[in-house]
């Protein structure tokens, strides 16, 4: 059964493909050594997604683990990719494949298991490991602090991210990180992607710790109308503080870099009415303004102050000036674009929901544009909009695109040709933007290996290398997509490799 689907998913594919064959002038043959010499790619993961050794070891739950343990996902993290045990071997495919950088994140629960206090010295040995084993290999480490595995025992003590409590337990923990590894690690990410964490996990619901209200999710607890906002405003705060204690205490004798995260979407006006176009000024300053402006500039975006009202927090004007300029660099991740409807109601400001306050629906309204497998619409252009973007509303400033990938069906093939266009598609966009000005220094795709995956559970994922899952050892195997980014990054002649695979369609780009 299981063939017969791979084989007319495959066939499928062939015929996509060859109908956009159709289209295109030929194979465009990027290599690393289009970009500027400096430039870094690379590629990544997280802590709960890919360690396992969820028990082992000290490490404590998170808020990650209760949740996939009470069903809502299918799995759990438990076991992963087991790179805990296997990060020796991890390190060696990077090599292999070529990467400059390896962007991974620290369990704070393994690191904290009490979340404040005690360092759990078996943890410090593992993330010195991993980090020594990469400088050894050449690759540079780009650490993220938090994503989404906020320890259990914080939620259960203060409701975690809602009380302002985090702003100094996030600083203690983000101190011991730098004291411990700031000596060899030089890129440093607060948060991940805290604007889908106050939607996902307090909004919706969909995510841990699945917070939410009737009728915008099905949660046990929750106030969908409110805590998104309270979320965020703890989340900025979290992140200024532990930039001011780095540039303080670390920054002048360890040279290194901070910032944060964002998750984007292009979003393109539905219609081009004028509605629909103010709506989508409107849905860019909600979601990506929200985190966005307050560090460019001291404070919400002005459009989020007017819809949204007494429910927005304030800030203290030394937190506004703490906030201002707290980055060295912004991290994106980028994946789809989105179309924006304007959306008038009159629901008042206590039953509406971020995106009731917001005034705007955000769909993937079928509009002509390619889906993937999980629904969201491919723009490869939309990357360089993002850029555009940046660089006229927020002055420009320095950006690691963190994360872009393309899911697929975990137990697919391993030719992940579709993997490998969008990646490719998505870099000669990447390298239009940055002839046109912008001020990106790096590109990391998501994900080096096989994950499990906040969405998709082992369903679908997005490594260049395949994790057999069903297998105790967790062997990897390349994939397609882990070849071509190699080839890619050693400036070899793509058409080579391509014609090495008679099986395969050659993928063409598209522009
Ligand atoms: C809400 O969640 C509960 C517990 O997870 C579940 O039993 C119930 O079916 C859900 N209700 C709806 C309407 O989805
Ligand atoms: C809106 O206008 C742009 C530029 O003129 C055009 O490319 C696009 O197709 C239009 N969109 C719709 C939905 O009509
Ligand atoms: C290049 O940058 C300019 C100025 O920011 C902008 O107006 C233009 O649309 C950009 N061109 C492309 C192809 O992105
Ligand atoms: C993938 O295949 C393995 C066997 O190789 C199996 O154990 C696992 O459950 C499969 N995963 C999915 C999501 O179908
Ligand atoms: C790549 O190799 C093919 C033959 O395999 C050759 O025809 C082509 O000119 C080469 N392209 C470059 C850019 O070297």
């Amino acid at each position: 059964m299981m063939r017969v689907m791979v084989f007319l998913v495959l066939l499928l594919l062939t015929v996509m493909i060859m109908v956009g064959n159709g289209e295109q002038n030929g194979p465009a043959l990027l290599s690393r050594d289009d970009f500027p010499s400096n430039f870094i790619f690379g590629s990544g993961t997280s802590a709960y997604q890919v360690e396992g050794a969820a028990a082992e070891d000290g490490r404590s739950p998170s808020v990650w683990d209760t949740f996939a343990h009470a069903g809502y996902m299918q799995g759990t993290g438990d076991t992963a990719s087991d790179e805990y045990h296997k990060y020796k071997e991890d390190v060696k495919l990077m090599k292999e494949t070529g990467l400059d950088a390896y962007r991974f994140s620290i369990s704070w629960s393994r690191l904290i298991p009490d979340g404040r206090g005690r360092v759990n010295p078996k943890a410090l040995e593992y993330y010195n490991n991993l980090v020594n084993e990469l400088l050894n290999h050449g690759i540079k480490p780009h650490v993220t602090l938090f994503h989404y595995d906020l320890p259990q025992v914080l939620e259960d003590e203060y409701e975690g991210w809602l009380s302002p409590k985090i702003v100094d337990d996030f600083t203690a923990y983000a101190d011991v990180c730098f004291r411990e590894f700031g000596d060899r690690v030089s890129h440093w990410t607060t948060l991940n992607e805290p604007n889908v964490l106050a939607l996902l996990g307090y909004d919706l619901g969909f995510a841990p710790p699945k917070r939410c209200s009737h009728p915008f999710g099905n949660c046990s607890r929750g106030n969908s109308p409110t805590e998104p906002y309270i979320v965020m405003h703890h989340c900025l705060l979290a992140h200024s503080s532990a930039v001011s204690l780095y540039a303080r205490k670390y920054k002048a004798k360890q040279q290194g870099f901070i910032g944060i995260n964002v998750f984007v979407y292009h979003l393109i006006p539905l219609t081009n009415s004028t509605n629909d176009i103010i709506a989508t000024r409107r849905a860019q300053d909600f979601y990506v303004g929200w985190l966005i402006e307050p560090l460019y500039r001291g404070d919400y975006p002005k459009t989020m102050r007017k819809m949204v009202g007494s429910k927005l927090p304030k800030f203290s004007r030394s937190q506004s000036e703490q906030l201002t300029g707290s980055y060295d660099f912004i991290s994106l991740n980028y994946y789809a674009a989105m179309y924006v409807k304007d959306d008038p109601h009159d629901i008042p400001a206590s039953q509406r929901d971020f995106r009731a306050d917001m005034f705007a629906v955000v769909t993937a309204a079928d509009n002509g544009l390619t889906k993937s497998d999980t629904l969201f619409p491919v723009l490869p252009s939309g990357l360089r909009g993002v850029l555009e973007y940046f660089k006229q509303s927020y002055g420009n400033p320095p950006i690691y695109i963190h994360e872009n990938g393309f899911a697929m069906p975990q137990n697919g093939s391993l030719y992940d040709v579709r993997r490998v266009k969008y990646i490719s598609d998505h870099l000669e966009n990447l390298l239009i933007a940055l002839r046109n000005g912008s001020n990106t220094l790096g590109y990391f795709t998501w994900s080096f290996i096989d994950a499990y995956e906040l969405l998709y559970g082992y369903e679908y994922s997005y490594g260049l290398y395949y994790v057999d899952f069903g297998d105790e050892d967790r062997k990897r195997y390349p994939r397609f997509s882990a070849r071509w980014y190699s080839s890619f990054l050693r400036g070899r002649n793509h058409t080579n490799l391509m014609n090495s695979s008679p099986n395969l369609t050659p993928f063409v780009s598209t522009t």
